[in-house]
């Protein structure tokens, strides 16, 4: 996997297929790996491009806080790096999705369509995001199978762990192998990440919202609302999967990226 050079950062990236660039950016706490049906799959539709963030994967990690408008800045370097002045579709998943906003926010002349999956536009509520400055801590201290604890129950459709049990290990690895420093400073960036409600009417370019139909995290009802202030967007919602729609039901995700592609 290669790995480039960023400012102040090394990122690690995985690049597949030729066409227009579909840059895949992961939830929390995981990797590029979420995206491995895509990766499998779209790479005859686009140039996939799917970096492990600033403090996951194999990524170089940062201390303290990194904020949602650094992740950005991050995937603005990244696909400097790589050469591509084209508009991108930058498609983000959870967290992947406040980055989208940021992105937008700053470089939306970059962005030819959007796809946000299981995404949140508010920020957190002060409870929410003191919670999260705790786990932060905890994690920091004792590492991240906290956050197995805290997150495994809450991925996955109730019927994932039986139809997928090889990739719902997979992400329980992933997050066990994510650096604990990285994992701190994202959860202290989500807890003070800007509510991107406002911004939504603005986004005027195509846009797919996709969600699971038993996501928990970003219900379906949330992300409606989400498709429905986004002047070109189309919602689907798909059913059987939770929060990781992609890795859950990667077929029925695909073929409605592969039909936004198309568009
Ligand atoms: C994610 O999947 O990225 C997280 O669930 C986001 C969050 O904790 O808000």
């Amino acid at each position: 996997m290669p790995t480039i050079s960023i400012g102040d950062i090394q990122l690690n990236y995985v690049e597949r297929g030729s066409g227009p660039v579909l840059l895949l950016v992961h939830g929390f706490p995981l990797d590029h790996t979420m995206w491995k049906y895509q990766l499998d799959t779209l790479a005859e539709s686009a140039r996939l491009i799917a970096p492990d963030l600033r403090g996951f994967g194999h990524s170089g990690v940062t201390e303290g806080t990194v904020s949602m408008e650094q992740y950005a800045r991050d995937l603005a370097a990244l696909l400097d790096a790589l050469k591509v002045d084209e508009p991108i579709i930058l498609c983000g998943l959870s967290m992947g999705g406040y980055i989208a906003w940021q992105f937008w926010r700053k470089h939306a002349k970059r962005i030819a369509k959007l796809i946000l999956c299981d995404t949140k536009a508010v920020a957190d509520a002060a409870e929410a995001a003191a919670t999260r400055l705790k786990t932060a801590e905890r994690v920091k201290q004792t590492g991240t199978e906290a956050l197995t604890e805290l997150m495994m129950g809450k991925l996955f459709a109730p019927g994932t762990s039986q139809e997928r049990p090889a990739d719902v290990e997979a992400m329980r690895q992933v997050i066990l192998r994510t650096p604990p420093r990285g994992a701190a400073a994202a959860l202290r960036g989500m807890a003070q990440r800007p509510d991107s409600t406002s911004l939504l009417r603005s986004i005027n370019v195509p846009t797919q919202v996709i969600v699971g139909q038993h996501d928990v995290i970003s219900p379906p009802d949330e992300m409606r609302g989400i498709a429905e202030a986004i002047p070109d967007a189309r919602f689907v919602e798909i059913a059987g999967a939770g929060h990781m729609a992609p890795l859950e039901k990667p077929d029925d995700v695909n073929a409605v990226i592969r039909a936004f592609l198309s568009r």
